[in-house]
């Protein structure tokens, strides 16, 4: 028996590819879509493995059963194929499920792990109920793990555990599944960066989040120094043995390997839509766009960018009344302070900016806090002279690379922040550092007045290597890396001593 791409795959993360809403008018249930390219790149492969997608519905044990719903007949989104036997919702209790996602996710690994450690709250009652709802997805999975092997008992299922939220799943998913006989194979992927050990070290139960995710056999992150700043802490915290070249770990007698997969986007579907999007309004032929895009997340420096936009202005007027800096924010997590503050002080900012700057036919910021479609994003970044993409810290960043997917006309240009993953591969990108703000005012100088030669050189090869490596690369680059297990070429004798 083998773990290859057609061993049914149990997909387990916080969310459900979808959310289940009542429509008001029918009072069905139905299937509301999270555009991601998580969930375009792995539906398929749960959908053709006849796989299961364990995950949070977004409803709560207090709201009594959830009965998935099969898709729609007009649905054509990636997940359109699951059926709702595929789908398996997990539903805890409210508070506990507050502690563990606001209280523990959201408010302590979400900073950690971003290397903002001063944000990050350390709360033993928040840990708890963060093991005890990983608890839960476990029995859930190995449920859905023994419903698939009663069906098809000649195939291992591949069980493939998603982020930050999940990392203390895989041992009580492997005690579990010994227990009842059942063989599996997990992976874990992160979709975030993994801290150096002088952050990790902060979190007061680091040795047992480690060993968390050490109970699977494979470990994805983004990109090689993510790698390496988990096997350091494997070294350093637990004593384990390592081979930092051939990126394995040796624990408890089972030897994990390690694997760089960066993350892309499905670049295909990007450039169909730029080509179908629909013109943006701008006040005149000539005048300039700067694009920002995110989550309203305080990692994705925003209050630095803007300011940075202000100092252009200060400092080059000649760009007053013909360059727009226009701003998407998506809200997020808004139950949490950090989140709420950073809100509050963007709001003030841009309005301070606006009032400052504004002719009568003119204002410098144009300021969207919602979300937008998939068609009018395509529009926006087709259309934008400079997208800007200058995070703090952020694991991957997909939106400097459907940016690049989308310049299908003029071409425009890329600013990144070397904090982001994206920066390590994507280096006709002008880079800038965030916090560097006169420095950054001069860089966007530069984007905006840039020779078309140099901008289509740039572009040209920036496209080149996203259509090459788009996310259904970095799903073939997982399942090659899972069949490896297989192999069996992976032995202690590899590892070298401490
Ligand atoms: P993160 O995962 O931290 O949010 P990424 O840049 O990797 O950051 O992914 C963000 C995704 O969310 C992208 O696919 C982007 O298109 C989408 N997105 C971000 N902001 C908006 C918005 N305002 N409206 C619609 N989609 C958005
Ligand atoms: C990041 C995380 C995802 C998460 C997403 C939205 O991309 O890596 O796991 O789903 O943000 O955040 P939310 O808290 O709304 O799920």
């Amino acid at each position: 028996m083998v773990i290859n791409s057609t061993s049914p795959m149990v997909v387990v993360a916080n969310r459900l590819p979808f959310t289940v809403q009542k429509n008001p008018v029918t009072g069905q249930m139905e299937r509301k879509h999270c555009a991601g390219g998580l969930v375009t790149a792995v539906a398929p492969v749960v959908v053709e493995t006849e796989g299961l997608w364990v995950g949070w519905s977004g409803q709560h044990q207090e709201d009594g059963v959830v009965e998935i719903p099969e898709a729609n007949p007009n649905d054509q989104s990636p997940t359109a194929g699951l059926k709702s036997w595929q789908v398996k919702p997990m539903m805890s209790q409210k508070t506990l499920f507050d502690n563990y996602y606001n209280g523990c996710c959201n408010a302590t690994f979400w900073p950690l792990f971003h290397s903002m450690p001063d944000r990050a709250i350390f709360q033993q009652d928040k840990w708890e109920a963060y093991r005890e709802v990983n608890e839960q997805f476990a029995k859930l999975t190995v449920e859905a793990v023994q419903s698939l092997s009663k069906s098809n008992p000649e195939t291992i299922p591949l069980v493939w555990l998603h982020d930050y939220h999940l990392m203390m799943a895989a041992n009580s998913i492997r005690d579990r599944c010994d227990k009842l006989g059942l063989p599996i194979k997990m992976a874990f992927f992160l979709h975030i960066p993994f801290p150096s050990w002088d952050i990790m070290r902060l979190f007061p139960w680091d040795d047992e989040l480690l060993q968390g995710i050490l109970g699977c056999d494979s470990v994805g992150f983004h990109v090689e120094d993510y790698c390496l700043n988990f096997i350091d802490c494997c070294q350093r915290r637990l004593g384990c043995r390592v081979d930092r070249e051939q990126m394995l770990v040796e624990h408890n007698g089972r030897t994990v390997s390690v694997h760089p997969l960066p993350i892309s986007i499905p670049y295909d579907r990007f450039v169909s839509l730029a080509e179908k999007a629909p013109q943006v309004v701008k006040n005149n032929e000539q005048e300039q766009l700067l694009l920002g895009v995110d989550r309203l997340d305080y990692t994705k420096g925003l209050v630095h960018r803007i300011r940075a936009f202000e100092t252009l202005l200060q400092k080059h007027p000649e760009h007053i009344e013909h360059v727009t800096f226009l701003q998407v924010a998506v809200p997020s997590r808004t139950d949490v302070k950090e989140y709420q503050e950073l809100k509050e002080d963007l709001d003030q900012l841009i309005g301070r900016i606006n009032g400052r700057f504004s002719t009568p036919n003119w204002s410098p910021i144009r300021y969207i806090y919602g979300c937008v479609s998939q068609e009018q994003l395509a529009a926006f970044y087709r259309d934008s002279s400079v997208a800007v993409v200058t995070p703090l810290r952020d694991g991957m960043n997909l939106v400097a690379k459907e940016f690049v997917a989308c310049q299908v006309s003029e071409p425009g240009v890329l600013m990144l922040s070397p904090f982001a993953g994206a920066g390590s591969s994507m280096h006709e990108a002008l880079l800038v550092n965030p916090y560097e703000t006169d420095e950054f005012a001069e860089v966007m100088h530069r984007a905006l007045t840039m020779p078309k030669d140099e901008r289509e050189l740039r572009m040209k090869q920036l496209r080149h290597r996203e259509r090459e490596h788009d996310v259904n690369f970095w799903l073939q680059s997982f399942l090659k890396s899972v069949d490896c297990l297989a192999d069996n070429n992976l032995t202690p004798g590899r590892l070298l001593p401490l």
